[in-house]
Formats: structure tokens, sequence, C-alpha cells
């Protein structure tokens, strides 16, 4: 087996004393220790190419001092682990260090077998904390290569076959149209697929740029469910629409709750077979929230905010397909988690669909949840609060 080098330490500290007796002892203990007595000259010896793993940081030191140094380094993108020491310790002065990105702090004076067990401590912190970094640029770079290599290609071959579709290179006949749109549609579905996967991305990194303002629910609806009437028929599926009257704008993200629709009527249309039904009512209601009635379930956590609200726009989508189990009825809702009756993907898509609706619905302080009986159809159903 190979043996690894010591790992190499360098130990900042004007105290020259204090330096040396620490390099006596680290040395003694296996390490490679260099030692420099300011601030100035660590970080030239850090950032110079020299490959220390650790550093041992004094906070109170002239010119440059300790936290400064700490910044420095990690402004850098220094992967060494850092231990601050201090004379004059206080608690403040510790979260202000491991805010800075320091692994750990130690009051002086120290017992020497202490600073080793947390030097140890601290490599293995750092180490921990370096790989999570490469996982997440590694996560980074594949949702880079979604948008770029595979969605921009997908949008151009759509592109290209409608040319050949709309027979603007010669004449189609009706069953080669067929075939083209179907190969649209399937084209269509890996691009929603990668855009809920993208936005569930940006969601959890807090940079979805949402533009919630007032808008008309009811064109919104009509428009998703138009668009899925000529599926929906095709696939001898009858849908229709029930709107209430009365329905208010409504604060949201106008391009969000499209997507939220045709991921819903998307759903219900995989999920229910030849000759069933989809109904999609929105309904207006104003009175105190009723979540017993309403039977919304603990999961779906209900806004605080909720019970001084009103008035609320409700979004059902329901179906007559194979419903949903009661147990998984929570879990849908998460990334990734699909539910087969049968074995197998059969049905495709990625189980982002739902997660993709949680997220939205929740940013516009709504709530969603599902309903079924299994094999009676489903019900999904959005509670959304309309501004006072
Ligand atoms: N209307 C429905 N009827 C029956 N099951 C449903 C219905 N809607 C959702 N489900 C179940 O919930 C799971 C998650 O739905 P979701 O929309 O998140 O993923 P998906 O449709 O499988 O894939 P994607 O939406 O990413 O294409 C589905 O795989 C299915 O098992
Ligand atoms: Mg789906």
């Amino acid at each position: 087996m190979a043996v690894s080098p010591p790992q190499k330490i360098l130990i900042v500290d004007d105290d020259a004393d204090m330096a040396t007796a620490l390099k006596l002892y680290l040395e003694e203990e296996g390490y490679d220790t260099s030692v420099a007595n300011d601030g100035k000259t660590a970080l030239e010896m850090m950032l110079g190419g020299n490959r220390f793993s650790q550093v041992l940081l004094d906070i109170s030191m002239p010119n440059l001092d300790g936290i400064t140094v700490l910044k420095l380094l990690r402004d850098s993108n220094c992967d060494a682990s850092v231990i601050m020491m201090s004379g004059h310790g206080s608690e403040d002065l510790a979260v202000e260090c491991m805010k800075n990105g320091a692994e750990d702090y130690i009051s002086k004076p120290f017992a020497m077998a202490d600073l080793l067990q947390r030097i140890k401590r601290a490599r293995n912190h750092r180490l921990t904390l370096i790989e999570k970094m490469r996982l997440e640029q590694e996560k980074e770079d594949f949702y880079l290569m979604l948008s770029h290599d595979l969605k921009n290609p997908m949008t151009a071959v759509i592109g290209s076959i409608d040319i050949i579709r709309e027979g603007r290179l010669g004449p189609v006949n009706e069953e080669q149209i067929e075939y083209l749109q179907s190969a649209i549609d399937s084209c269509n579905e890996v691009i929603t697929m990668i855009n809920n996967l993208l936005d569930i991305r940006r969601f959890e990194a807090g940079k979805m740029p949402l533009a919630i303002r007032h808008c008309n629910l009811e064109e919104i609806i009509r428009k998703v469910v138009a668009q899925f009437s000529q599926t929906a028929e095709h696939d001898g599926i009858r849908l229709s629409l029930n709107l209430d009257s009365s329905l208010p704008d409504i604060a949201i993200d106008q391009k969000a709750m499209v997507r939220i629709m045709g991921n819903l009527l998307g759903n219900s249309l995989k999920f229910t077979p030849l000759g069933g039904e989809i109904v999609v009512t929105c309904d207006y209601f104003e009175n105190s929230l009723d979540t017993q009635r309403l039977r919304i379930p603990i999961y779906a956590s209900i806004p605080k905010h909720f019970s001084e609200i009103t008035r609320f726009v409700r979004i059902r989508v329901r179906d007559s397909g194979i419903g949903i189990p009661s147990q998984e009825l929570k879990r849908i809702f998460d990334r990734y988690e699909q539910y087969r009756s049968g074995s197998g993907r059969e049905q495709g898509g990625a189980g982002l669909g739902l997660a993709f609706c949680k997220w939205a619905v929740e940013s516009f302080d709504g709530v969603i949840w599902a309903e079924s009986e299994n094999g009676k159809g489903s019900e999904i159903i959005i509670l959304l609060p309309c501004s006072e």
C-alpha cells in the first residue's frame, strides 16, 4: 500500500515562541510544518503554490489580522482547513470565524492533545465539504448540459419536423402527418420533462424568476384545456370544464400556472383509459377556511396566514382513471416519485411534474393535494388565496 506523504501544516502566529512550540510538537506527531509570523507572509506561502492542507491561524496579529487572512484565503478558493487560534476568546469571535469559513476555533492556552484532535477533525470536515462542492458542481454541469445539449437540439428537431408536416418541402398525406405529429408530441414531452427538472433546480437554488401579478385565471385555464382537447378527443376521453362565473383575478405567475395545468391535464390523460372522463372545475368561495370540510391533508402544509384569509379560488382536475393508492397520495409530490400499478415505467415521464406543481403552487402561497380511491379515478386540488 502506498504511504501517503505527511500533511503539510502552516502555523501562522506573530508570537515566535508559540509558533516554534507548535512546530516542534506537530513535527513530532509526524506533520510537515512551516511557520509564518505575519498574515502577509502566510498569504504568500498559501497562495504561492505551497500545498498546505491545514492552517493554524492566530487571530490578533499586527497589520493583517487572522480573520482578514481567512477571508482572503476563502475568496481565493483555498482548500486548506483552517483552525483559528485566539488568546482572548469569545463566543462572538468563534461564530465570526466559522461564518467566514474556518473549520474550528481554539482558545489559547490549549492542551496539545486537544489541538491534535481538532486538526484531524478539521481536515475530515474540510474534505467532506470539498466533496460536497464537487458534487454540487457536477450537478450544475449536468443541468447546463440538459438545457444546452439536450433541450436546444430537441427544439431544432421539432422545427424541422414541423416544416415537413406543414408540407413546405413537398406534399404529405394524412397518415404521414399523423406520424410526424406524434414525433413532435414525443419531443414536446421530453422538453416538458427537461423544463420541470430545470425549474425544480431553480426553485431549490432560489433562482426561479417568478413574475407574480394579478392574472385572469379563467383565460389561462380555458387556453390550457383547449390545448389538450384535441389529444383527449384522439384518446377517446371526454374533457370538460366548469368555471365559476365570478372568478376574481388572482396573484400568480402566468407561465408557471400554464405549466401547472399542463402537468395536471397531462397526468390525467396519461392515467385515464379510453372512454374515460376528465373534469376541470374552478370555483371561488368566500368564507373562512374549513380545512376539515375541504379535507386538506396534513402533508399539504397549510400556510399559517391561511386562517386570516377569507377568499379562495379552488382548481380541481378530476379524472376517472386508474387512481392512486392512499399511501402514495403524499409521495407523488416528491421528485422522481412514480407509482405504477403494473410493472415498469410503461407510461413514461420522470416523476417531476407534480413536484414542479407543488413548488409553484406554494410559491403562490397556495396548497395542493391529491384525493383518490384506487381504481376509481383521482383528483388534484389546488387552493389559492385571493389577496384582500
Ligand atoms: N391523474 C393521475 N392518475 C393516476 N396517477 C397519477 C395521476 N397523477 C399523478 N399520478 C401518479 O403520480 C406520479 C407522479 O406524477 P408526476 O406528474 O410527478 O410524474 P410523471 O407524470 O410520472 O412524470 P413527468 O410528469 O415528469 O412526466 C405518477 O407517476 C403517477 O404514478
Ligand atoms: Mg406528470
